[in-house]
């Protein structure tokens, strides 16, 4: 690492606003992966994951097992004083879903996608007297102990608010100064679960970005070395909301059966089907943050014409016709070679941001504030896929110019934050279980 890129990792480790030069580096090139993302050992000078991440420390409270279905309490309103609504949210939010047996793989996945299964995030519950940290591989929650009053008398039950911390540094062992980007995606696509599984138990939420609120929840409550990125407030219940019309009765189905494909994204070549593209762009339509625009590359999808699609008004628009490999091949490059088999998939989403207009805004903070609403979107689309039997690759292997350019974003403004490669899930070498608690 440069002494530069060393610098934006200590600042931000110490909770400063992501620097500017951030969009540069990170979402423009791919210089700052070090080389130990191809090696998979820590950095030097990083010390293992045990000693510098530790588990939490504090009274653990077991949660109740995870209902097998997602739906709002049928006579009583939704309530996370409810056991059986407060370990659904946060299992089929951020919980460990599946395990892969396969030697040498990852093991352990969770209910969003996250780079190397690193899994940085952090998912608190804030109540007014007591801060509960998720433990997802144990499906408990731990009280915060330094942080509680002496008269504790809140229990999970009364949390408010739902924080999303990232830990950088987890990341950062394997891919250097280039973590920010990915926690930052990973962040926003958390954010995105909550909100969708709060939805389908029928809790009001309001997901919010406002940095200073943000911090305000975070002041004094988040362990050493994580980072503030995101928040959902859980509204009282004056009726229970009527979820998403997009959501299937069997979202819990497809949220434990959602994955990212094999090592190697090449999905078996078939179409994906034709009620795909209205559930994918209904999904859009109920993202928290309408500040992105999504771009579909269509290649094989039932019933529908090959072409460039973009969303609009919870519809998917056909703006170009014609096979569009070329110019998937085109942007979805890793140094210099084409990242996936873009030949095999059903279609490819480019999720963009208005970067220029945010900065002006909001200075530094736009980097955070765009990828999460990017990301809350990435992972609905990546349920969308799920919910009909599809894979769907994250995939930070692409040239952001030249997708700015074919796609005809407005240039100087726009930038795209995700490219999502969705395609028919091909039987491959892994081994997946469920994990049930
Ligand atoms: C922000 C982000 C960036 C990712 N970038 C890449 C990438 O560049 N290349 C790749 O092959 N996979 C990438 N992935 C996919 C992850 O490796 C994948 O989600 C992980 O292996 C977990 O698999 P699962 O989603 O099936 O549980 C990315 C995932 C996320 C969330």
């Amino acid at each position: 690492m440069t002494g530069a890129t060393e610098r934006v990792s200590l600042d931000l480790a110490n909770g400063a606003p992501f620097p500017e030069d951030l969009w540069a580096e990170a979402v423009y090139s791919r210089r700052a992966i070090p080389d130990t993302l191809a090696t998979g050992h820590p950095a030097p000078g990083h010390a293992d994951d045990a000693e510098h991440d530790p588990l939490p420390q504090g009274a653990r409270l077991p949660l109740a097992p995870p209902p097998l279905q997602l739906a709002p309490p049928r006579d009583a309103r939704a309530s996370l004083a409810d056991p059986a609504t407060l370990a659904a949210l946060l299992h089929y939010s951020y919980g460990l879903l599946q395990h892969d047996a396969t030697p040498g793989g990852w093991p352990l996945h969770r209910a969003v996608a996250s780079a190397r299964c690193r899994y940085p995030s952090e998912l608190t519950l804030i109540a007014p007297t007591a801060t509960f940290r998720f433990d997802p591989l144990h499906h408990q929650l731990v009280a915060l102990p330094r942080l509680l009053t002496r008269d504790q008398e809140c229990g999970p039950g009364d949390s408010r608010f739902a924080v999303i911390s990232s830990r950088f540094a987890r990341t950062a062992r394997l891919y250097g100064a280039y973590a920010p980007r990915l926690c930052a995606q990973e962040a926003g696509m958390l954010l995105g679960a909550v909100c969708l599984v709060a939805a389908a138990l029928g809790l009001r939420t309001h997901a919010g970005l406002d940095r200073d609120m943000l911090y305000g929840l975070c002041a004094g409550r988040l362990p050493r070395g994580e980072h503030p990125m995101g928040y959902v407030e859980f509204l009282p219940a004056t009726r229970t909301p009527t979820p998403p019309a997009w959501l299937p009765p069997d979202l819990a189905s497809a949220l434990r059966a959602r994955h990212s494909g094999a090592a190697l994204f090449d999905p078996d070549p078939a179409p994906a089907p034709h009620a795909f593209l209205s559930d994918a762009a209904a999904a859009l339509a109920s993202a928290p943050f309408a500040d992105f625009s999504c771009h579909l590359l269509l290649q094989r999808v039932a019933g529908h014409a090959p072409g460039h699609y973009v969303h609009s008004d919870g519809h998917f628009q056909q703006v170009g016709d014609g096979d569009p490999l070329v110019s998937l091949e085109q942007i979805g490059q890793t140094e210099g070679r084409v990242s996936m088999n873009f030949r095999a998939t059903a279609c490819t989403a480019y999720i963009a941001v208005r970067r220029a207009t945010a900065v002006a805004r909001y200075g530094a903070d736009a980097f955070r504030r765009l990828h999460l609403s990017a990301g809350a979107a990435a992972h609905l689309l990546c349920v969308a896929a799920a919910r009909h039997g599809l894979s769907a690759r994250i995939h930070n292997g692409y040239d952001a110019a030249r997708a700015e350019h074919l796609l005809g974003l407005a240039p100087g403004e726009e930038t795209v934050l995700f490219q999502v490669a969705i395609g028919a899930a091909r039987p491959g070498a892994a081994f997946r279980l469920p994990v049930v608690f």
